[in-house]
């Protein structure tokens, strides 16, 4: 009888995406209702997000699939009955972090009965790490990677089942799984993942290695998806991608990335588009001539030079020149005077040499960025530049780092004064962390400005004149007069 029971449910389990899923996702919340019963209260979870916007998106795919299945979000990761580490290991300070507050969760998961843990996202895709958390972290539950995040709600009915760890890595996919559930972190504003994956290799870069081959989502996905954001009241996309400007170049017939910027573009309620990351050896004259033209395309590249020596650039595989950067720069510069440009910077890369370092440094002063965000170089065991000779001492690049970051910081505090005392449009993001007379908005170009306002604002786009400009942010007051 029982035998026979169990042959009917497995006949029954769809084999097509996304119904498969939704079929797991009823199942684990009967699991989930029969656990609440026996603790007596609703059971929370707890998602944690490293690294960057790619992982926070997927992050809210994660919070949509256990919102589903009934679990109660708890800000407090101390306090959950599920808790989700959504890793990164772009750089091993990140890794480090994971495995310090594991340890933590570890002792506080022998306290809670009901308490599991999953690991996913990037890290998880090394094999060292499974092997580690396999040898040393036996409490975790459930572990799975970045191709198939997707089945996170039949990982977890798994898990459900049967008591031993759940572990699922797949070491790459070409596949991508639409209209799966998601929830939002902010009502108003949202990413929308136009490509995954890498394939450039830039030789200190693990990306490509744990998130798999460049893959382009259909056009007509992500415009429906964009139009239901925009019927659900969101009026902001931030398009992602590790490089947006190779964006459907392995179409038949190829579609550009400034193609799909005009057909957004077109989405009724969307007023604001941003996208990252750009990649400077893709950027296309086409794209700047969308950009210059579009009212909603907003006026920020986040163009990442990662080094302004030319020798450099080619032992890190980015395939173009200081020369090349710069006049890449110029050409966007004329076409659209007021844009905000942004970077990534890596300094101490193998054999970088005092030189090498004045031409990032050379860089830094032609092009003024807005902002810039920093890094020191970090081996990534697998990647090309992990074996190169001439790793530079610690001490040097710390030096080099912080007369980088010197003026880097002085730079943008002097691009940031020159908006001081215009009026510009805000979209109000939240009520201020620091004080609840005011309200944080965000500024076209990616600034932020504080000003007085309360929470009914919040979505709302306002003008607002810039008062005074302290270092990264503005300090502001609304105003009726236009831009
Ligand atoms: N796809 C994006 C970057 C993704 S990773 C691009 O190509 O621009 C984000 C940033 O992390 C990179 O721009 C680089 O500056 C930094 N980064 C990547 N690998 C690193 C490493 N091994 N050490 C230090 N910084 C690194
Ligand atoms: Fe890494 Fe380069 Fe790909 Fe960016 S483009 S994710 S830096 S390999
Ligand atoms: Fe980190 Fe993965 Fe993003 S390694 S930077 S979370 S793609």
């Amino acid at each position: 009888m029982e035998k026979n029971r169990e042959i009917r449910e497995t006949e029954n389990i769809p084999v097509t995406e996304p119904e498969r899923q939704y079929y797991f996702i009823e199942k684990a919340a009967a699991h989930l209702r029969e656990m609440s019963r026996e603790a007596g209260r609703p059971l929370t979870f707890c998602v944690t997000t490293f690294g960057c916007q790619m992982n926070a998106r997927d992050s809210e795919k994660l919070v949509g699939i256990l919102e589903k299945i009934g679990y109660v979000e708890e800000e407090n990761e101390e306090k959950a009955d599920f808790v989700i580490y959504n890793t990164c290991t772009v750089r091993e300070n990140a890794n480090l972090r994971v495995y310090g507050r594991l340890g933590q969760l570890g002792r506080i998961k022998k306290k809670n009965p009901h308490m599991m843990i999953a690991l996913c996202g990037c890290m998880m895709q090394e094999p060292e790490v499974v092997e580690k958390l396999k040898k040393s972290y036996r409490f975790v539950d459930l572990i799975f990677g970045t191709h198939n995040i997707y089945k996170f709600a039949e990982l977890l009915a798994t898990r459900m089942e049967s008591d031993r760890t759940v572990i699922d890595i797949w070491k790459d996919t070409d596949r991508i799984v639409e209209d799966l559930p998601s929830e939002r972190k902010y009502p108003f504003k949202s990413g929308v993942n136009i490509m995954f994956g890498c394939n450039n290799f830039c030789s200190y870069c693990i990306v490509p290695y744990v998130r798999g081959r460049e893959r382009s989502r259909d056009p007509k996905a992500i415009i429906r998806e964009i139009e239901r954001l925009s019927a659900d009241g969101v009026s902001e996309v931030m398009l992602l991608g590790q490089n947006v400007n190779s964006y459907g170049k392995t179409f038949n017939p190829p579609v550009t990335f400034a193609q799909l910027l005009k057909e957004i573009e077109k989405v009724e309620g969307i007023r604001r588009i941003r996208f990252m990351t750009s990649h400077p050896k893709d950027l296309s004259d086409e794209l700047i001539e969308v950009m210059a033209r579009s009212k909603k395309i907003c006026r920020h590249l986040h163009l990442p030079v990662q080094s302004g020596s030319t020798r450099i650039l080619e032992k890190m595989n980015r395939r173009y020149t200081k020369e090349g950067y710069l006049d890449l720069v110029e050409r966007i510069r004329k076409a659209m005077p007021d844009i905000s440009l942004t970077t990534d910077i890596i300094v101490g890369f193998p054999g970088e040499t005092e030189a090498d370092f004045e031409d990032t440094m050379d860089v830094v002063r032609k092009v003024r960025y807005d902002s810039a965000f920093t890094f020191i170089y970090s081996k990534r065991t697998g990647t090309p530049a992990a074996v190169m000779e001439d790793q530079v001492p610690e001490e040097v690049v710390k030096k080099r780092f912080q007369r980088l970051l010197d003026e880097v910081q002085t730079i943008a505090a002097e691009a940031c004064a020159v908006h001081e005392g215009t009026v510009q449009e805000a979209l109000v993001e939240s009520v201020n962390e620091h004080d609840d007379s005011l309200v944080t908005g965000r500024l076209g170009n990616n600034l932020l400005v504080h000003f007085p306002g309360d929470e009914s604002m919040i979505g709302s786009y306002v003008n607002v004149r810039l008062n005074e400009c302290r270092g990264f942010y503005y300090i502001g007051e609304r105003t009726e007069k236009e831009k």
